[in-house]
């Protein structure tokens, strides 16, 4: 099939019940701003059975999935409790959560409903995070620059929410097809390029660079394939891809909020956070989480449009199928 654009028939996602958006809200406490986002994320993939074989690549620390398919951590966890030394990571675009200690153990309160074949990411240090949550039945070291060691065809679902951090994303989408069984579905969260109009990203000229810098902190850098949705559709056609539905599910409204959130600070309050003793810790964790679930009902449905114009997607569900 041509890839032109097919809006999905699916109905949209309603907010998010409040136990989902406090699972989330909990592991990601100290980013609410990733944590909306991710309850989003979750809202739009919800439609979508994970039939096994399935995959999940570019898996992260594996936390995203594990709460997806219902997991749920002690309070005690989130993904903020094992990052690198802060004091050693103070360049501003270090990914703290690149690290992994030794005696690292997330406490697991409930197990999720399902497992996932098999998880990649190219960083081993998530990699070995995501081993400790029971989700993935097998975790692949890999760079997704180059081709995966999987045999063709084998995949029901593929689930991907990182391709526009790859380079060569043409040869990663062809690869895709490759792994996914015929009828397969092939689940991708894409960033449009528009989501820079949503930033201050925008505004370079009267802000500067180094103000800007504090604020972005190295996040469109790591986006090098990031497009518009039609340089994303032309792609999927050029990579064999169908286009199955096609869904916007984050606006510019919640990439305004994004922008800033509490990134800057979050190093500082990780912290002091990880420095307090645990009893205070978890005492201001809760009440904390209990604020947050209130601040962020709203930012949880998927078409919320506050500012003129903000409507405009920013990110988008894709089902696509390897096509005939
Ligand atoms: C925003 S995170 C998303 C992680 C996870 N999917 C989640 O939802 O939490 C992006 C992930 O892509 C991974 N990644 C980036 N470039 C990659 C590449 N070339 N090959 C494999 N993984 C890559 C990063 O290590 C990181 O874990």
């Amino acid at each position: 099939m041509q890839s032109s654009v097919i809006e999905s028939a699916i109905p949209a996602p309603p907010v998010a019940p409040l136990d989902k958006r406090r699972r989330f809200i909990d592991a990601y406490w100290l980013r609410p701003e990733n944590a909306f986002w991710m309850v989003l994320r979750s809202d739009a993939l919800a439609k979508i059975e994970w039939k096994s074989p399935s995959i999940d690549l570019s898996c992260g620390d594996g936390v995203f999935s594990f709460l997806h398919a219902g997991g749920r951590f002690e309070p005690d966890f989130d993904v903020f409790s094992s990052v690198a030394d802060l004091n050693r990571a103070s360049a501003p675009t270090a990914d703290i959560f690149d690290h992994v200690d030794d005696d690292y153990q997330p406490s697991i309160a409930g197990r999720p409903r399902y497992t996932i074949d098999v998880g990649t990411d190219h960083k081993t240090s998530l990699i070995a995070k995501a081993a400790e949550l029971g989700v993935y039945d097998a975790l692949i070291p890999h760079d997704h620059n180059h081709p995966m060691p999987l045999p063709d065809a084998k995949f029901e679902t593929v689930y991907c929410n990182a391709a526009y951090w790859v380079d060569r994303i043409d040869d990663f989408l062809r690869d895709i097809r490759r792994i996914t069984a015929p009828g397969g579905n092939i689940v991708l969260h894409v960033k449009l390029k528009d989501i820079k109009q949503f930033t201050f990203a925008h505004h370079r000229e009267e802000l500067g660079d180094r103000w800007l810098n504090l604020i972005d902190r190295g996040r469109l850098a790591s986006w090098p394939t990031l497009c518009n949705r039609s340089t994303w559709e032309r792609r999927f056609c050029d990579a064999g891809l169908e286009i199955v539905a096609a869904e916007p599910f984050v606006t510019g409204t919640h990439a305004h909020i994004w922008d800033i959130g509490l990134r800057p600070i979050a190093p500082l309050l990780i912290k002091a956070m990880n420095a307090i003793h645990p009893h205070l810790r978890r005492e201001i964790k809760r009440d904390w989480v209990d604020l947050f679930c209130d601040l962020l009902e709203p930012f949880c449905k998927s078409d919320l449009d506050l500012f003129a114009g903000s409507d405009a997607p920013v990110e988008m569900q894709y089902i696509l199928t390897p096509a005939h």
